[in-house]
């Protein structure tokens, strides 16, 4: 009898292995009650919450769930269909709009997660004479649309602009190609050059897509991402979103001013062959959306977040994922899983909940404490967070 789970062996002895130190395991933690976008009780204790990718904080605002409740009454809990059937209500409609409107684009696309919206999109964009030139850290549904579609796929280092036009320049001639790239690539936490990448694809004929999950809400002066940020926002063809971060709910996006984007909504087998959103998360994802129009301030005080914490546990000697604060991630990088793991309990210990992050989702091999800071981090939370850093830290030895 054959035992498809014998591939796993080497995981599941490591994980054994880890939790017999008596390690507090990192990824089954629960979350016994959520106070507010930066506070909760694990293990019955006040834990600030510096792992979630509640960016804007709006999980808790009022007339976001206002929004969600009134659907809730007034369409039920679920659609039980597909968009292309009955799963299409006024709010899929409604939500579209107001992504129209957030990014000043032509069409919007809702799906069921990000996930499925970059599965759905690049698989059906790009099939198995095209080609995908892509940066090697590009996230799981990025690699998964590209297999999907079962397009060629093209690699390139990390952030590296010289190596993107050498990929670019070797596609043969005539066939057609898309270059995918992200805003805030959610490991480290750092930025893209898509100025200089956006005109390289374009001057090698290459149509654009752009993952801005980590970006939305947050960079660029209307919150539409690093796009926006580095001035080529009309150079992309297609952005994709979430809205499990900055807008604090659930579900994916393709915003897009191309002509015939429509004809998605009849070949995307990611966006047909699923039941759609709930009613309730439909109304709580415009509501929040139209709100992170007019979130300057917000933004602001983000920014000011991300700067304090950055320089704190620079001070601290923490060794950190980008030299300067880029995005609202920062990573810390620890030596190994045993010490990460170690730092990471120290850490909930202390009341604090980060992300442990190991491969294969991270670059390199690495193993890294992530943070992610909120718009409704108070300064004296950043503080507290310092703090216990530094007890953490010397606890296990990761600093002196
Ligand atoms: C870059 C990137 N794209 C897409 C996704 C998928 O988003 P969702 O949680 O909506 O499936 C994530 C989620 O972590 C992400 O980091």
């Amino acid at each position: 009898m054959s035992d498809l789970f014998s591939k796993f062996d080497p995981l599941i002895q490591q994980r054994d292995e880890l939790l017999a130190t008596g390690l507090t395991d990192p990824f089954n933690l629960v979350m016994e009650k959520v106070e507010s976008p930066t506070v909760a009780i694990c293990n019955g204790k006040r834990t600030i919450l510096l792992g979630t990718y509640n960016y804007m904080g709006m999980t808790f605002d009022p007339d976001v769930i206002a929004a969600g409740k009134q659907a809730l009454d007034d369409f039920g809990s679920g659609t039980t269909g597909s968009r292309v059937l009955n799963g299409t209500y006024g709010g899929h409609k409604a939500v579209e709009e107001a992504l129209k409107d957030f990014y000043a684009m032509d069409h919007a696309m809702v799906f069921s997660t990000g996930y499925q919206a970059n599965l759905g999109v690049i698989s059906t964009i790009a099939g198995k004479d095209d080609y995908i030139v892509l940066d090697i850290d590009s996230h799981a549904s990025i690699y998964d649309g590209c297999a999907l579609g079962n397009a060629q796929i093209i690699p390139f280092r990390h952030n590296d602009i010289e190596a993107l036009e050498k990929r670019l320049k070797r596609i043969p001639e005539g066939a057609d190609k898309l270059v995918v790239l992200e805003g805030v690539y959610s490991m480290l936490g750092d930025v893209a050059p898509l100025k200089e990448m956006v005109a390289v694809s374009k001057a090698n004929g290459a149509m654009v897509l752009i993952d801005e999950a980590h970006s939305m809400g947050f960079i660029g002066e209307n919150g539409r991402g690093v796009a926006e940020a580095q001035g080529v926002i009309d150079d992309v063809d297609f952005i994709i979103g979430t809205f499990s971060k900055s807008v604090g709910t659930v579900g994916g996006f393709c915003v897009s001013n191309h002509p015939k984007f429509e004809i998605l909504r009849l070949v995307c087998r990611p966006y047909v062959f699923t039941a759609s959103l709930p009613p309730s998360v439909v109304a709580t994802a415009a509501t929040s959306i139209r709100k992170l129009m007019d979130s300057a301030d917000k933004r602001a005080h983000l920014w000011e977040n991300s700067k304090r914490l950055h320089a704190g546990l620079r001070q601290l000697g923490f060794e950190l994922g980008s030299k300067e604060p880029q995005s609202a991630i920062i990573a810390v990088i620890m030596p190994d899983l045993e010490k990460g793991a170690a730092m990471w309990e120290a850490l909930l210990n202390e009341g604090l909940y980060v992300n442990l992050a190991r491969p294969p989702a991270t670059p390199a091999g690495m193993t890294l404490l992530r943070c992610s800071l909120c718009a409704l981090h108070t300064e004296e939370q950043v503080g507290e967070v310092l703090g216990m850093f530094a007890a953490a830290g010397r606890a296990t030895g990761c600093i002196s």
